[in-house]
């Protein structure tokens, strides 16, 4: 993509960061974030030439006028905690399910070409008949997870009765640089890293034997940037169609690190689902089937959180 203005909900978070570092090399790219949980450092080091950031609340700001002008909007910004979901549904609501109809209406108003929306495989609730495919019918077992299935009808019903393009990605378990460790709801990958730098033993709950479909944080960009090359609509899964233990994270990065710390185990987590892995199959019709090495992706991700000292 080139030459084109788009707005990143979202960018000084996580992904969104990654996202804003991609499309900014060679695009206008216009950030709506209020620093809830991310934060400006993650885009420190990129050139602000091509960059404007609207430091607002999306169920708050002007978001009709700042999308002004953009060919695409990717919906990043949320309450991207499923624990934090459960101990606030209110705010869950607010700021997902609002905060995306507030997006999906400056949009439409705007004639962008396409909104991409970050959803979760959150919305496949605790199914366990793997692969999981989008034709499953989804469940919702936490507030995140329905405030994303219910983003992802709204993008459908928009694209339906307004004519907007939208399309729907869910991410299953990202990990890599510029994830936060220190966060009370902090994902397992960054957590571990962060524990085993400062030789805490990292707490696993359960027999570790639960697996996730881990994906790497670049290969979720370009799956972002293929969604806007298509003319698909709808829902799609954004994974790797493999699973790795969270057993099998330990050694990983002890041996990046040069550490052997053994981990802890506890009481398995109440709500926790026991495996998670994708079909993938239909995000071949964006393009989208990266080849990933998990063992190297993660050694890379050890690697950027040794050199920048988030620990
Ligand atoms: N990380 C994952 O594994 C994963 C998996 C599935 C889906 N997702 C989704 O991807 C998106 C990005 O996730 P992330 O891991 O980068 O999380 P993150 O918390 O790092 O990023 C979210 C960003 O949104 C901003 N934000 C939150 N509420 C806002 C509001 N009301 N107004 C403006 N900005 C607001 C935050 O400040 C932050 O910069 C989220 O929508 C999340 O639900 C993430």
């Amino acid at each position: 993509m080139k030459n084109k203005k788009v707005a990143v909900t979202g960018g000084l978070g996580f992904i969104g960061s990654h996202l804003v570092e991609a499309l900014c090399q060679e695009n206008e790219v216009v950030i709506v974030d209020n620093e809830s949980s991310g934060s400006i450092k993650n885009i420190n080091h990129l050139e602000f030439d091509n960059i404007s950031l609207e430091f607002g609340d999306i169920t708050e700001i002007n978001l009709k006028k700042i999308f002004d002008g953009c060919d695409y909007v990717f919906h990043h910004a949320a309450m991207a905690s499923v624990p934090e979901s459960v101990a606030n549904p209110l705010k869950c609501n607010l700021v997902n399910v609002t905060g995306i109809l507030k997006v999906l209406l400056a949009a439409r108003d705007n004639e962008v070409k396409k909104v991409v929306f970050a959803s979760s495989a959150a919305v496949y609730g605790d199914c366990n008949n793997l692969p999981l495919s989008e034709d499953i019918p989804i469940k919702s077992v936490s507030p995140y997870a329905l405030s994303k299935a219910a983003g992802e009808m709204y993008c459908q019903l928009f694209t339906d009765i307004y004519q907007l393009p939208t399309i729907s990605l869910r991410y299953f378990n990202v990990f890599g640089p510029r994830q936060d460790p220190n966060s009370q709801y902090a994902s397992v990958i960054p957590h571990f890293i962060s524990n085993i730098l400062n030789e805490k033993k990292p707490v696993i709950f359960g027999d570790g034997e639960q697996s996730r479909d881990f994906i790497y944080v670049k290969h979720i960009v370009n799956a972002n940037l293929s969604a806007c090359q298509t003319d698909q609509t709808g829902s799609f899964n954004i994974a790797t169609g493999k699973r790795t233990t969270i057993n099998q994270l330990v050694p990983i990065i002890n041996r990046t690190l040069g550490k052997s710390i053994d981990p802890i185990y506890d009481e398995p987590r109440p709500g926790d689902v026991k495996h998670s892995m994708a079909d993938v199959s239909k995000a071949k019709l964006l393009g989208f089937n990266p080849s990933t090495n998990f063992f190297e992706e993660l050694s890379e991700t050890v690697r950027w959180f040794v050199e920048n000292q988030r620990n």
